[in-house]
């Protein structure tokens, strides 16, 4: 395999919506040679610029200028959830590639039309699943395909905090900006969940519950459980509720038939059982690597679209099961995937 610089031309990204998460992403470009950061935009000028000034690059609060300029390769488009559909259209309608934050939009609809036109133009479309780059994600997947717990049929994944994102004036509290607490976070886990699997589910139960406030209008503590063709399972738990509010349990348990993947993230390894014993894996953990490693993956989707992680499909599927979930907790009972829309 060649050498990187002898492969491809360094890129020049542009980020757009320069809050929170915008953060890492501009770190990530800071720690590479295959990529620069040539522009940022935000709808409220004051942001753009001081997030331009720190970061030493020209800023611009009109989405319209960054589009225009021939010299801006790909978009990394870090907004609330909400503006998604519509500011990825118009990324892939002026032919540049994109990375989305997740959720890839508001609804499959919208999801599958930024995979088609992606397709139509042949630019890379990658979603931010983060945790696809990190660590233990990229540990736990390989195990699996190694074979190291045999047919894997049983995802338990638990990710609680004690934050309300944002704080009570944050849109993600609005389902009409965020599209809940299963579009914005149950994301995370039913993709890795799946990406283990490797399947797609058919069927979603879910049950969420207010836990710091009856006022709020999304759940803040919900439960998934996914049934996938041929009887394998997850169960998703993700919260911002816990006590103490600086609590964060994050657990990960994958059964397989003829052993077992642990994993406490906050504690040593990765643990693999079996009838033969354990072994501890030695796994690092520090997330600015996932976001330069799912920066690298993007800039290789450039070059090569069958490289894209998550590939556009399992980005819509996504979405699709996210839905199922708010569906199923509103009514209380289980949604088949393609039956019950
Ligand atoms: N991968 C992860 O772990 C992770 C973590 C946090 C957030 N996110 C995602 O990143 C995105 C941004 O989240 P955040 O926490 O950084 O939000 P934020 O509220 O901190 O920042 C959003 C920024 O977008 C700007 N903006 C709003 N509408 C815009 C528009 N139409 N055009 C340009 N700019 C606009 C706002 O002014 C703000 O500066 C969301 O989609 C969220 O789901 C992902």
């Amino acid at each position: 395999m060649k050498s990187w610089p002898e492969r491809s031309r360094r890129r020049n990204l542009a980020i757009v919506g320069t809050g929170g998460i915008a953060v890492s992403h501009a770190t990530a470009l800071g720690d590479t040679d295959r990529a620069a950061l040539h522009v940022v935009c935000d709808l409220d000028a004051e942001r753009a610029r001081a997030f331009g000034e720190s970061w030493r690059v020209p800023w611009t609060a009109d989405l319209d200028e960054v589009l225009r300029d021939d010299e801006v390769d790909a978009v990394i488009v870090c907004t609330p959830n909400r503006t998604h559909g519509a500011i990825g259209r118009r990324v892939l309608e002026a032919g540049k590639h994109l990375l989305m934050e997740k959720p890839l939009a508001m609804s499959h609809s919208a999801a599958e039309e930024l995979a088609g036109l992606a397709a139509d133009r042949d630019l890379a479309l990658v979603v931010g699943h983060i945790h696809r780059h990190t660590d233990q994600g990229i540990a736990i997947r390989a195990l699996i395909a190694a074979g190291a717990i045999g047919e894997p049929r049983f995802v338990r994944i638990t990710m609680n905090g004690g934050w309300l994102w944002g704080g009570w004036e944050s849109w993600v509290l609005d389902p009409a900006q965020s599209g809940g607490h299963a579009l914005h976070n149950g994301v995370h886990l039913m993709d890795l969940a799946s990406w283990w699997i490797d399947r797609v589910p058919d069927r979603v139960f879910a049950a969420g519950q207010h836990v710091t406030s009856a006022a709020l209008a999304i759940h803040d503590y919900l439960t998934i459980q996914l049934s996938y063709p041929g009887g394998r399972a997850a169960i998703c738990e993700v919260s911002r509720a816990e006590h103490p509010r600086d609590q964060a349990f994050v657990e990960v348990r994958v059964a397989g038939a003829d052993g077992v993947i642990d994993r406490r993230w906050d504690a040593e390894g990765v643990v693999t059982w079996g009838d033969a014993g354990s072994r501890v894996l030695d796994v690092p953990a520090p997330i600015r690597r996932a976001f330069r490693r799912q920066l690298d993956a993007f800039v290789e989707a450039m070059e090569d679209r069958s490289l894209a992680n998550p590939p556009p499909r399992d980005a819509v599927a996504v979405i699709r099961l996210a839905e199922a979930a708010t569906r199923s907790a509103d009514v209380g009972r289980v949604v088949t995937i393609g039956a019950d829309r």
